[in-house]
């Protein structure tokens, strides 16, 4: 079993964007069940983060079409690779290569702060100081 400490959502975490921050709370449990879980109930444990990941996605991509964000190209190939391991993982695990799924977790909750406390950060800021109306859906 790899090494994990597991991780925390806390203040430096905190866009001061609800959505968001329910989100990657959301994010943070599921990345600490995924390393909790045992070979055999990783694939559904994989599943159910992909889903969220997808929805996660959706919103700020969503919103950042939906108010022509300046960053939006880099913050989306950022999101579309994170998904693209998610799903070569899935892959891998389907085959009965275990680990990558306790390395995943490991790499995507450093990810997610990084994550969060830049492109995110910045798409929080963006919609704060110009007051975008982003609603709360997707879209
Ligand atoms: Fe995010
Ligand atoms: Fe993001």
């Amino acid at each position: 079993m790899h090494e994990f400490t597991p991780m925390i959502f806390d203040g430096d975490m905190v866009l001061n964007n609800h959505a968001m921050d329910e989100t990657h709370h959301e994010m943070v449990d599921l990345l600490n069940q995924l390393h909790a879980t045992k070979e055999a109930d990783l694939l559904p444990a994989l599943d159910a983060l992909i889903a969220h990941t997808e929805t996660h996605f959706a919103l700020e991509e969503g919103w950042m079409a939906r108010i022509n964000f300046p960053a939006a190209g880099c913050h989306v190939s950022e999101h579309n690779q994170v998904i693209g391991v998610m799903r070569l993982v899935r892959t891998k695990v389907a085959a009965g290569e275990t680990d990558f799924a306790y390395v995943l977790a490991t790499e995507l909750s450093a990810w997610l702060r990084i994550h969060a406390g830049s492109m995110d950060y910045a798409l929080a800021n963006f919609i704060e100081v110009t007051g975008a109306d982003v609603g709360t859906t997707v879209g």
